[in-house]
């Protein structure tokens, strides 16, 4: 299905072009550089990115010009092998016991990978709907989403709260502090 960019306020849907996946790159290229605004750590290529598409398409925000203006990537289970630097947040939230992620038994999750707005688009409310595309989307295949932000990235832990994220855990590795942060659409 084909969701146009509206005019106004960016368009919120799942990932349809090559031109989607490029703009998630220029918009992640240019939110690497720590600023008061957060920033991003991992870094994907178009291989990479269309492999992760194959298996389950991400969320993108367009401007009235079809220009991406903010993601938030889809990682399934399966993906894990695309990006190794991952990993160990994978094996984390498997080692966790089940109801530190979800009440429900058995809960089916999946990662969000990374997300980004661009400068402009910032406090507009698209962060809050690409979320809720998350859900709408794939709140039928998963109970709940999983991801995690730097503890000094406090604009984005923010953020996360408000839309309904809560802390699982906290841990450090070589590069940062990290938040393992869970939204669960299930009561259980
Ligand atoms: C992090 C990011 C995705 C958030 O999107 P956004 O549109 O800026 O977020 P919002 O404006 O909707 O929400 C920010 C919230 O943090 C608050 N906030 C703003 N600056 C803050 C700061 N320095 N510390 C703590 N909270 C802050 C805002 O008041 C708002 O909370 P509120 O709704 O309770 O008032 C965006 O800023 C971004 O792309 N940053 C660069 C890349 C990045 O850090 N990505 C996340 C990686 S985990």
């Amino acid at each position: 299905m084909t969701t146009p960019a509206l005019p106004g306020p960016a368009g919120v849907g799942l990932v349809e072009s090559d031109r989607d996946l490029e703009g998630i790159l220029a918009l992640q290229r240019a939110s690497r550089a720590p600023t008061r605004d957060g920033f991003v750590t991992v870094e994907h290529t178009m291989d990479i990115l269309r492999a992760m598409h194959a298996l389950a398409p991400s969320v993108v925000a367009r401007d009235a010009r079809g220009a991406v203006v903010g993601y938030a990537l889809v990682m399934p289970r399966e993906t894990r092998v695309l990006l190794p630097i991952l990993e160990p947040m994978f094996a984390l939230i498997e080692r966790l016991p089940a109801a530190q992620l979800s009440p429900k038994p058995s809960a089916r999750w999946y990662v969000m990978g990374q997300i980004a707005v661009a400068p402009s688009h910032r406090g507009t409310g698209v962060f809050d709907a690409l979320y809720a595309e998350h859900r709408a989307r794939y709140q039928e295949r998963f109970d709940l989403v999983v991801t995690e932000v730097a503890t000094r990235n406090t604009r984005s832990l923010r953020a996360h709260q408000r839309v309904g994220f809560r802390t699982v855990t906290t841990y450090r590795d070589a590069t940062d502090e990290w938040a393992l942060i869970a939204w669960s659409w299930t009561g259980g």
